[in-house]
């Protein structure tokens, strides 16, 4: 048989049963921030603190999906997604993250899954997206082991409701933001500045992910599938150098093993232990912790934008740190001794280098790390500076090209045989891009916030194309 010969989809290199899907986060798009007993979030009471959001933007409006989601459902039908990945508002769901579930909250989910699932959208659902109830905040955060305990029963909540409708789960969205950008540089919520709490948020956050995933094991009906999604990093050394090689030993420590260790091999990284060892003995670690945390997961979500390239500090030298993360100060505990360097290539408009091998490597890394286990991109996209033409449109080349090549990246992958199941644009829509507010655009729909008008970019049109002939166009 000749390879013109196959069915379209076996050609194109992509699993014929391939998830092709979009993402948000709640904050960043429902807006409703004091609707129907919703309270405050550390990113709502971020957002407010003069000086922490780029403009004073906040969430509180947000793209108003809260009023809009039937709009927004049909145009992912339009645009002919398998699968949509959202977040769950805590404080929408349990007020305060203490105390009864509000059901009124838990009914805005409930008329978000019916819409997606008439529309053949199928929910993938993630219950932490950055959003803590500030009253947890208040009482110590994730430096504060009970978080942990009331995101179980958060998430025994939010199961019980949607459970029988949502197939398929995450606990966290990328703990190592929650951690060392909330807790580490204080460039996210909370917006502190520890690096020793950033590691005891860190464990807490894991905890969570363990207890969590028990929760809605017992909750969940069988079947259903628990995931996690990290933001890990491809990280490279800027030479063969042994300081170079040190300095990616070292971040390759704290941004993947320091997560996939435990997570899958229920033990911390002996040498992340020992570079942080002058700033915290990990008593917070407690025996069973580590059992709890490395229960069994059904796949593994990764988000990529960019690569990490890492070398040996040098003092006569010394460098911007470009990790791709705002702040003066670092969000790497213990990072002492590396410069972090650009990647070579074009930029978006977050400044981050374009390199789609960056998500070729990471792929085949967890292909042979965790064998068998089924993986997700749950995170992939990039904002540039779009605007709309006189004639309504929004015409994005940039991205377009952006997304061909790491989503060819992506079927290089699969066809080098990484187990990878699906791929989650980020985003759906323009929204609140955290510590950058309103400023940066990652959606293929245009949204503009003042009118609250939807405009299907470019790019949702050749995602479109790609999803109905599961090829790449050129
Ligand atoms: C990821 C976040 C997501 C979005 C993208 C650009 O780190 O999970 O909410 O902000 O970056």
């Amino acid at each position: 048989m000749t390879v013109e010969a196959l069915p379209s989809p076996v050609r194109a290199g992509f699993p014929a049963d391939f998830v092709w899907g979009a993402a948000t986060a709640a904050y960043q798009i429902e807006g409703a921030a004091t609707l129907d007993g919703r309270t405050p979030s550390i990113w709502d009471t971020f957002s407010h603190t003069p000086g922490k959001v780029r403009n004073g933007d906040t969430g509180d409006i947000a793209a108003d999906h809260y009023h809009r989601y039937r709009e927004d459902v049909a145009l992912m039908s339009e645009l002919g997604l398998g699968a949509y990945r959202f977040s769950l508002s805590w404080p929408r769901v349990r007020p305060g993250g203490r105390g009864p579930a509000n059901r009124a909250g838990l009914d805005f989910y409930d008329r978000l899954v019916d819409e997606l699932l008439a529309g053949g959208v199928t929910p993938v659902a993630t219950l932490y997206h950055w959003d803590l109830p500030q009253e947890l905040e208040d009482r110590g955060g994730w430096t504060d082991r009970d978080t942990a305990y009331r995101f179980a029963e958060y998430a025994a909540i939010a199961a019980a409701a949607l459970g029988d409708r949502v197939p398929t789960w995450t606990t966290l969205n990328e703990p190592w933001c929650s951690a060392f950008l909330g807790y580490g540089n204080g460039v996210h919520a909370p917006g502190r500045t520890d690096p020793a709490a950033a590691l005891t948020a860190h464990h807490h956050l894991l905890l969570a992910h363990g207890l969590g995933t028990a929760a809605l094991r017992s909750a969940l009906p069988a079947g259903a599938q628990v995931s996690l999604t990290l933001n890990l990093a491809a990280v490279r050394p800027l030479s063969t150098d042994p300081g170079d090689l040190d300095a990616a030993r070292r971040i390759d420590g704290l941004a993947n093993r320091i997560f996939l260790d435990p997570v899958f091999h229920g033990h911390y990284p002996a040498d992340v232990l020992a570079d942080t060892a002058q700033l915290t003995d990990w008593s917070f670690v407690r025996d069973g912790d580590l059992a709890e945390i490395s229960r069994p997961i059904d796949s593994l979500g990764i988000n990529y934008y960019t690569p990490t390239v890492v070398a040996a500090d040098d003092p006569a030298a010394p460098a911007p740190r470009q990790d791709g993360h705002a702040g003066e100060l670092s969000p790497w505990p213990a990072d002492r001794g590396v410069r972090f360097l650009p990647a070579e290539g074009s930029r978006t408009a977050m400044g981050w280098p374009v390199d789609a091998d960056g998500l070729y490597e990471l792929l085949t890394r967890l292909r042979d790390d965790l064998p068998g286990l089924p993986l997700l991109v749950t995170e992939n996209g990039a904002a540039y500076e779009d605007y709309t033409d006189p004639s309504g449109a929004v015409h994005d080349p940039e991205r377009v090209a952006y997304l061909h090549g790491h989503l060819s990246a992506v079927r290089r992958a699969v066809a080098d045989g990484a187990p990878v199941r699906g791929y989650f644009l980020w985003s759906l829509l323009d929204n609140f891009e955290w510590a950058y507010g309103y400023s940066k655009r990652f959606g293929i729909v245009h949204v503009d916030f003042a009118s609250q008008r939807r405009t299907p970019k470019d790019s949702a049109r050749w995602y479109a194309e790609v999803i109905r002939t599961g090829d790449l166009p050129h």
